[in-house]
């Protein structure tokens, strides 16, 4: 059962999940934790940078895995998913910039990207903790909705609606790269644990198929009902179309 975690705004949901960073980080010698780049986990890292100035954790020995990147895309550009975390999080706290690995977005021999990829993860031992939003369309990574979905880490188009949802990001819609590399649904199933950020209405559809308690890959995050540890932390507008029964365990 997902563990649902109901916050009065963004910064509790900040804090809560930085908790659970700081809290994985202090338990591992070497804590290999899956990131997650969009708007769901930049206040966690602006909580994390805080903690870390105060010296309350130490990023030293953290490893860290990116669940996507664009493709084709620069590691310069100012979109891509390597720019964003190192301006988000790595360029503000003490992590080796060797440990930290986003898919190339360039890579010529994709196939070849995509399974060294796999086997990083297999030899830092696997995630620790592997950090979630949730597209509107209920996708995770770029595992969007489809018939079925890909296990492996792997290079996917991109749905119209994600396009246009990411626009915002970009000069125009059609500078917003079609294609994308993304750790797939093995992969995130994978992590010793999940944590999942979720806040505003727009994802009240997708919230509500996770927490239904169903499994369809035509909503990809329902996936994660075959998790056992499974933490949402949301606020009460993503939860407005989940009824009475939302079976919170925290608050
Ligand atoms: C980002 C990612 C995406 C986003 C999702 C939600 O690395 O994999 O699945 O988590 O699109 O984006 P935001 O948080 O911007 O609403």
């Amino acid at each position: 059962m997902i563990n649902v975690v109901v916050c009065k705004e963004r910064q509790e949901i900040a804090e809560r999940g930085a908790d659970r960073l700081v809290s994985v980080i202090g338990e591992h010698d070497t804590p290999v934790l899956g990131l997650a780049t969009g708007s769901s986990p930049i206040g966690m890292y602006e909580e994390l940078i805080r903690r870390y100035e105060k010296g309350e954790v130490d990023f030293s020995r953290v490893i860290t895995f990116n669940l996507d990147e664009y493709y084709p895309i620069s590691p310069d550009n100012d979109q891509s998913y390597r720019y964003f975390m190192n301006r988000h999080l790595f360029d503000h706290v003490n992590i080796q910039m060797a440990n930290t690995h986003v898919l190339d977005g360039l890579s010529t021999d994709v196939e070849k990207e995509c399974r060294a990829f796999e086997r990083q993860i297999e030899e830092a031992g696997g995630v620790d903790i592997q950090v979630l939003g949730i597209g509107r369309n209920g996708h995770i990574g770029f595992n969007e909705p489809a018939p079925s979905l890909v296990p492996g880490v792997h290079k996917t188009d991109l749905t119209e609606s994600t396009i246009r949802a990411n626009a915002r990001f970009f000069a125009s819609e059609s500078d917003v790269p079609r294609q994308s590399l993304t750790m797939g649904m093995a992969n995130i199933l994978r992590a010793r644990e999940i944590l999942v950020i979720a806040y505003g209405e727009d994802k009240a559809d997708a919230v509500a198929a996770l927490l239904s308690g169903g499994v369809t890959t035509a909503c990809p995050v329902t996936f994660l009902n075959l998790h056992d540890r499974v933490t949402l932390l949301c606020d009460r507008a993503a939860l407005t179309l989940c009824g009475e029964g939302v079976p919170q365990t925290e608050s």
